[in-house]
């Protein structure tokens, strides 16, 4: 989107910002893909290109809006069952949109981070992934979290066995606690997501952060994640502020 456009977009009435508390962490299941590509007779890997572009201004404006956190699920640990030219055009498209993006990325101030079992990935995509995160290391306006061979419950394994490996050998009074569990999932360190957004209309979370979602607010949208556009997420954004957020008290 270009500046003017996006101005407008900040002015416009749904902004928002102006209207109440931001959620400081916003994770995506970014849906629908491959149905928006069949819709329109092309194949799925041009419905994923479609996806891809999509990002671009979601993340845009979250950076704009003072967003700290953006999860976004761009491949679960499910997602290894389809077919290999599809999970192997998703993996040239993360190469492509961190060789082009990530300059630009650095110049909004959004460090790339990732969780799930990237080292399982092919070796141009871990390079690419490293390369964007180095070169965005320093940056400190808002956290673009890639979710890539990620699970919520692999997750939980792999910190699981983090924790064992920290305290061999085991003594007879070492306890899990819930703060050594979430020091030691992928996401240690960032806070629970407040909204979480499907887009294309599935009421399921598809095994994505099971331990983080505990009290997140959720938001559904029937709109292909393709056609998701910052119009979109600002109407999330307002359903969220809407919501009587209680975490097991009483109302205000
Ligand atoms: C989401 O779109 C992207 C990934 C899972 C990688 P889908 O490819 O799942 O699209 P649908 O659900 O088939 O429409
Ligand atoms: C969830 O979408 C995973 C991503 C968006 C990356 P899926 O399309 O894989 O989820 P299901 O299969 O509909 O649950
Ligand atoms: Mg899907």
């Amino acid at each position: 989107m270009d500046t003017d456009a996006r101005q407008h977009l900040m002015l416009d009435s749904q902004n928002p910002a102006q209207y109440g508390k931001l959620p400081r962490h916003i994770a995506i299941i970014m849906d629908g893909n491959g149905r928006w590509a069949q819709q329109r007779g092309l194949n799925r890997a041009e419905g994923h290109r479609a996806g891809v572009k999509a990002l671009k201004p979601i993340v845009k404006e979250c950076a704009a809006m003072g967003i700290e956190v953006l999860t976004v699920y761009a491949f679960s640990t499910e997602n290894w069952s389809r077919p290999q030219v599809e999970v192997e055009a998703l993996w040239d498209l993360l190469v492509e949109y961190l060789r082009s993006e990530t300059a630009e990325l650095k110049a909004e101030g959004v460090r790339i981070q990732t969780i799930g079992n990237v080292g399982a990935l092919p070796i141009r995509a871990q390079k690419a992934i490293d390369a964007a995160m180095r070169e965005t290391a320093s940056e400190t306006r808002m956290v673009l979290n890639l979710a890539l061979n990620y699970g919520g419950r692999d997750e939980l394994v792999r910190a699981v066995n983090r924790w064992l490996d920290e305290h061999r050998p085991l003594s007879p009074d070492s306890y899990m606690t819930a703060n050594a569990i979430a020091a030691h999932l992928d996401t240690a360190g960032l806070p629970d997501p407040d909204l979480l957004i499907r887009s294309s209309g599935e009421l399921r979370i598809s095994n994505f952060l099971l331990w983080q979602l505990a009290y997140a607010e959720i938001y559904v949208t029937e709109t292909l994640w393709p056609d998701f556009n910052p119009m979109e997420l600002h109407k999330a954004i307002r359903a969220y502020q809407k919501r009587d957020r209680r975490f097991g008290g009483l109302r205000e």
